[in-house]
């Protein structure tokens, strides 16, 4: 008693709304757009230079004057916003991070020098102390330990200086207890009601982080390791309950990192707390891919499109992204879904 396809299917053919590019457009339930970007920069202090990073073929380290030519460019292509990070000289580094504090380092000088430039375009900064110290990592280390409170403190007032600098959100990575809602208060007795907090809310204990650790020279000085106060990737729950308690401290919006191998998570943060979520296509994942591509293994601009689509359908509204700027051009040309 063999059956057709049709008393298989009920009739029920799914190509047929697959056949056409037009059907395919017609029934698409997730689109992707240069609002859909953020741009992740490195800087580096100087004028007129750019580094490439070495572990991430296409990204360059750049100066506040290039990046600011970065920025226009940004904008004009639609990206509306901007994440900086700083590779400072190693000897202005130590061991509490002091260089977070000043008020004329790269990453300030950018945000001033961005928005008097660029006004129409966010900038986010973060405050995670681990390309100020010595040590590379995020937080005050005493004796082995990284100390929690007093890590908060510092990257509170490190906020209120990066606010003060001009930028539009802040987004510390740091991973410290507490930290969402001591930076509000900061901000808040600063006068910086309408600074925004982006909360690395569910940030693991990633290997994909490698590359990032080259381009802020951080890899070199790093003891140890993270997992004291990064998430352990084996855990889901954990994760939501973390991101649970930046929403009670007043966070704007939730971010996940590393992206795409924990979209499971993204789903289930947009799901339960309804607030602009975002995912961080981390080093690691640029690299893998340009890896690939250099290999001949994956076409690049449908890769990278496609990891877009998977973001946004998981329920990012947005990611942070090294290829940003690439992706803005495929879409600017006119990629065809
Ligand atoms: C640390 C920080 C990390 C990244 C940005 N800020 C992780 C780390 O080095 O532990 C990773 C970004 C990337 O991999 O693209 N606060």
């Amino acid at each position: 008693m063999k059956r057709n396809i049709d008393e298989i299917t009920g009739g029920r053919r799914m190509r047929r709304n697959r056949r056409f590019d037009w059907s395919r457009s017609m029934t698409r339930e997730t689109q992707v757009t240069a609002n859909d970007l953020i741009w992740p920069i490195f800087l580096i202090e100087g004028n007129n230079r750019r580094e490439p990073v070495g572990a991430m073929p296409g990204v360059e380290r750049l100066t506040v004057d290039l990046a600011v030519e970065a920025a226009k460019y940004a904008a004009s292509m639609g990206i509306p916003a901007i994440a900086t990070f700083p590779d400072i000289p190693i000897e202005k580094r130590d061991a509490r991070g002091s260089a977070v504090m000043d008020p004329d380092g790269i990453i300030n000088a950018a945000t001033t020098a961005i928005k008097k430039a660029v006004p129409e375009i966010g900038i986010i900064t973060d405050v995670a102390l681990d390309p100020f110290t010595s040590h590379g990592h995020d937080g005050i280390l005493k004796d082995g330990i990284i100390l929690n409170d007093e890590t908060a403190e510092l990257v509170s007032k490190a906020a209120v200086i990066q606010a003060d600098a001009g930028a539009d959100i802040i987004a510390p990575s740091e991973m410290m207890d507490g930290r969402i809602g001591a930076i509000r208060d900061a901000l808040d007795d600063a006068g910086h009601q309408d600074v925004a907090i982006m909360s690395y809310a569910t940030k693991f204990a990633s290997a994909f982080y490698g590359p990032y650790r080259e381009a802020v020279s951080t890899g070199d000085l790093l003891q140890g390791d993270k997992k004291s106060y990064y998430l352990d990737p084996a855990n889901g729950t954990e994760a939501l309950r973390e991101a649970e308690l930046d929403y009670n401290e007043a966070a704007d919006m939730l971010m996940v990192k590393p992206g795409m191998p924990y979209l499971d998570i993204v789903y289930r943060v947009k799901s339960e707390f309804q607030l602009p979520t975002f995912a961080y296509q981390v080093s690691g994942e640029y690299s893998m891919i340009m890896a690939g591509v250099e290999k001949g293994f994956l076409d690049h601009d449908r890769a990278i499109i496609e990891a877009m689509l998977c973001f946004k359908r998981a329920g990012c509204d947005g990611v942070l992204t090294y290829f940003a700027p690439k992706i803005a051009k495929l879409l600017e040309d006119g990629w065809q879904f």
